[in-house]
């Protein structure tokens, strides 16, 4: 099972899930806010059924929102066309793809990292396509420190195509330095139940 297939199968059912923590949802959506300006352009990083980038589009010029999911895709569009926003558009893209456009202001890559193929050459693309001073912002859940009980746990729901075919055990550390080594500098991390790093393109 491919990763685009996996959440092509899950995306109806992902679509209609409930945020479970909307709380600290919305707690990391406000820091995210604070460093956009009307001015810039931005792209989103497996964006899913969009809907954080239709909340986020209202704060900026430009907003794409890319995922390696068809489906997800759809789904993001059908939610568009019922909208007045403008500045917004969806396309399905992997997050290593060289077709993403280059220079944006900042770059949002949400609950995306732990399920990439090759994470430092994912971050590499996001430091490639962000543009001198720009931002790279993440929102990662780190398992690694509770991987006895996760590790196991997702090797049998993947036996079942319950779980998608790539889940990194991530730690904070591990994922600051691998966002450090693709040319970023940590400007503000927290815990809003995921990691949450904002970094410079320096
Ligand atoms: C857990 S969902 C998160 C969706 C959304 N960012 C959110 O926070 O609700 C992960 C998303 O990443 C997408 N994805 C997984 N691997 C990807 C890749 N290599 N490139 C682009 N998108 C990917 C999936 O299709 C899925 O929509």
């Amino acid at each position: 099972m491919t990763p685009a297939s996996f959440w092509d199968g899950v995306a109806e059912h992902y679509a209609k899930s409930k945020i479970r923590n909307p709380e600290q949802y919305h707690l990391s959506l406000e820091r995210t806010r604070s460093y956009l300006r009307p001015e810039d352009r931005v792209v989103e990083l497996g964006c899913g059924t969009g809907s954080t980038a239709l909340l986020l589009a209202q704060n900026v010029a430009l907003y794409t929102g890319t995922d390696v999911s068809a489906k997800m895709i759809e789904i993001a569009n059908g939610r568009l066309a019922g909208e007045t926003v403008q500045n917004l558009d969806f396309i399905v893209s992997d997050s290593d793809s060289d077709a993403l456009g280059t220079s944006y202001d900042a770059v949002l890559a949400l609950n995306l990292l732990h399920l990439v193929d090759d994470l430092p050459a994912t971050l590499r693309r996001a430091h490639m396509i962000t543009r001198d001073g720009g931002l790279f912002i993440s929102k990662t859940p780190c398992l690694g420190p509770k991987r006895w009980v996760f590790a196991p746990l997702i090797r049998a729901l993947k036996l079942f195509g319950k779980a998608p075919p790539i889940v990194r055990m991530l730690t904070p550390e591990v994922l600051e330095q691998a966002i450090t080594d693709a040319g970023f500098e940590i400007i503000e991390t927290g815990d809003y139940v995921s990691r949450y790093v904002v970094a410079r393109k320096s």
